[in-house]
């Protein structure tokens, strides 16, 4: 653990660093710290070709970072950040391509979370902040989940206590005519970026056919250990299952068969909200019992429940 002073002076000496963000870790550096990016990609076993985002500190440093900036994403920026939605923008020249894997277009969001956005302006540099996970595993939204999931990383956490939304930032292109695309679904539903914009999205075909190009758009991806199946009805699933070591992770009901090593319910009040918050720290406690199976349902496809059953599906295939 570190404090935030400590946090600066190590991304200033070149350092990378672990932050907290509302919606999950991020393992960060400066964006001028090639040395510090080439290590970032290292330590989470990501590929080269996965590009990382951009996190500023205050809503005008888009202009620092980006040119061409249509009024709809100004829209979008003055109406979500801070907050989880990241903008793919036309990216200015001095900008790595290591950072944008070799893309012309460069993701940028600013975080909501205090300790956070005062790291980035006291530093006064952005920083890049893929999750603090390795490559397809759970992402992390308390700092005990990066020491599980990079123990290596632990003794340059900057704790900001666990992330208030727990699922990434929705990620938003825009194509050639400026018609906004999504590219992520996250924390941010899609009907709220429609209502702000009065514009239905397209939704990107790297989301729904397999052809992928950017690692949230991996086919696996945010997965357990052990292996999680999709169930329509849980009973059925446990008696098809009844030799393995089970666990469930359920909306709101318990299903209390005696045949279940362990169930975690992500809201008792069925409020997608909060599940969303305690969904993959609850992945994460099921994960550490070693089970052979987690079972799961879809959730209502709508709202957050859309990005919650896209991060089910990858976690599942
Ligand atoms: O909530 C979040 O966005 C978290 C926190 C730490 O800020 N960050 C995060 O980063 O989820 P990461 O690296 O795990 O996922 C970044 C996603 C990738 O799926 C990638 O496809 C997309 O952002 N991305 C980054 N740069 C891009 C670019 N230039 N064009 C298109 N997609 C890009
Ligand atoms: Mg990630």
């Amino acid at each position: 653990m570190i404090t935030l002073k400590e946090a600066i002076l190590k991304l200033k000496s070149g350092n990378i660093i672990v932050i907290p963000t509302e919606t999950v870790y991020g393992l960060a550096s400066s964006i001028f710290n090639i040395p510090g990016i080439k290590k970032i990609f290292e330590l989470k076993e990501r590929p080269l070709s996965n590009p990382l985002i951009i996190h500023i500190g205050k809503i005008n440093d888009l202009n620092k970072i980006a040119k061409n900036i249509s009024y709809k994403a100004w829209k979008l920026a003055y109406n979500f950040f801070p907050g989880p939605l990241t903008l793919v923008l036309e990216k200015k020249n001095y900008i790595s391509n290591l950072i944008t894997a070799g893309s012309n277009k460069v993701a940028i969001r600013m975080p909501n979370h205090q300790l956070t956005l005062k790291l980035i302006n006291k530093l006064g540099l952005p920083i890049v902040a893929p999750s603090a996970n390795l490559f397809t595993y759970l992402s992390p939204t308390n700092a005990e989940h990066v020491r599980y999931s990079i123990p290596i990383l632990s003794n340059s956490i900057l704790d900001g206590g666990a992330c208030n939304l727990g699922i990434e930032s929705t990620i938003i292109e825009f194509n050639k005519n400026n018609k906004p695309i999504l590219l992520r679904y996250g924390a941010i539903s899609v009907e709220n970026i429609e209502f702000i914009l009065q514009e239905k999205l397209l939704i990107d075909n790297r989301l729904t056919k397999k052809k992928t190009l950017y690692p949230g758009m991996f086919k696996k991806h945010y997965a357990p250990k052990s292996k999680l199946i999709i169930c329509e009805n849980f009973h059925k699933c446990i008696k098809l299952n009844h030799k393995k070591k089970i666990g469930i992770l359920s909306f709101n009901e318990m299903t209390k068969s005696p045949l279940i090593k362990e169930e975690i319910l992500l809201s008792k009040s069925k409020n997608i909200k909060e599940a969303t918050k305690n969904f993959f720290s609850s992945l994460y406690k099921l994960d550490s019992l070693n089970l052979d199976i987690i079972l799961v349902k879809k959730f209502d496809n709508h709202g957050l429940g859309v990005s919650l059953n896209d991060r089910l599906l990858k976690a599942s295939s």
